[in-house]
């Protein structure tokens, strides 16, 4: 079995308490955010005293947080004012473009769900089902796709840096597109390309997005419907330069992801390329952690290791040509045709 970091040793009793005490962190950033910490210092720097009366906070209990987030780099002192540090400004502060305060809404909700990670597996995945009505279903369903969206806008960059320069020209097709931040980011550096994001129906009309955009042409589709799947295949057949499917495999289990490469697979140009980018089991210790996230929160999502899904793109006619590995931890495998 393949083992990502060195082993603890025998005595890493720092490293065993780091282990089970991660949620405190997060547990930090929520309580900061909630309290209304990171909105005030977004706004203004200000005195330890003037933030305290912002928020409320009493005045011990106050200084004992404002000293922790210090502390961990989230906010700073100078000359007794408080400011954010540059890591919070970018991702806590709702002024940022990267803002990620979605994101962490959103782990919020997962957070319950791991707590019944042990009746999973000996029940297996899938079994701790949740019924919500409809209003709190399209709640989560909009927590989702915001959260999916403060990703990407971080996760797009690094994935057409790392793919490097394009042709000026081409046609690139997005299968689970969500709200077509990818789709964006590339076009907005190849303003000559055209595309298609690819995604469910309600998703592609619910989720604002690229439907404002004459570039992109949107495409409502099952892709796990074989019939509705090879319809689009059949219509777009040999014309996608690229194929991108990012954090898209990992939603299916293999069967499923062998049957709808084999037929996106017929999008491709004789010299198009595929890219699918996502966690992978070996990538990474997050990656082999995003398996079990996958595991407590779909009923048969999964990530793959780099090999299976090289073999999967054999499968369909694909060769991988690059394997890259993006800062945020997740990767990408550029194939063409075998
Ligand atoms: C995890 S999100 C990833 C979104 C985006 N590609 C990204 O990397 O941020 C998976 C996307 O695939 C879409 N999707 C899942 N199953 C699908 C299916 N059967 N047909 C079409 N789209 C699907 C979802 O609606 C969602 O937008």
């Amino acid at each position: 079995m393949e083992i990502l970091n060195p082993p603890p040793a025998a005595g890493d009793y720092a490293g065993f308490c780091a282990m089970i005490t991660g949620y405190r962190q997060l547990a930090v950033v929520m309580a900061a955010v909630d309290c209304g910490i990171i909105d005030a210092l977004t706004d203004s720097p200000c005195t330890l005293e003037a933030l305290l009366e912002i928020t409320g906070m009493k005045a011990r209990e106050g200084e004992r947080f404002v000293r922790q987030l210090a502390g961990s780099g989230l906010i700073e002192e100078r000359d007794g004012v408080l400011r954010l540090s540059p890591f919070a400004a970018t991702y806590l502060s709702r002024e940022s473009e990267l803002c990620q305060r979605g994101v962490l809404a959103f782990e919020r909700q997962l957070q319950r769900r791991w707590e019944t990670l042990g009746d999973q597996l000996t029940a297996g995945q899938g079994s701790v089902v949740e019924e919500h009505p409809p209003e709190v279903y399209r709640e989560r369903l909009g927590l989702f796709h915001r959260a999916m969206h403060e990703a990407a806008a971080v996760r797009s960059r690094e994935l057409w840096d790392a793919l490097g320069t394009v042709s000026p020209t081409g046609f690139v097709i997005d299968a689970g597109a969500g709200d077509g931040t990818y789709l964006k980011s590339f076009l907005g550096r190849y303003p000559g390309w055209r595309a298609l994001a690819c995604d469910l129906g309600d998703v592609l009309t619910v989720v604002t997005g690229p439907g404002e955009d004459d570039a992109v042409t949107l495409c409502p589709c099952n892709l796990l419907d074989p019939a509705e799947r090879r319809e689009v295949a059949g219509r777009y057949r040999g014309t996608a330069d690229l194929l991108l499917l990012s954090n898209f495999i990992h939603c299916y289990d293999r069967y499923e992801v062998v049957a709808m490469l084999a037929d996106l697979g017929e999008l491709v140009a004789r010299d198009g390329r595929v890219v699918i980018h996502d966690f992978f089991t070996d990538g990474n210790p997050f990656g082999a952690l995003y398996d079990l996230h996958m595991l407590v929160n779909t009923y048969n999502g999964r990530t793959y290791t780099l090999a299976e899904t090289a073999g999967m793109l054999s499968g369909a006619g694909f060769g991988v040509c690059r394997s890259l590995a993006l800062p945020s931890l997740s990767h990408a495998l550029v194939a063409c045709r075998a």
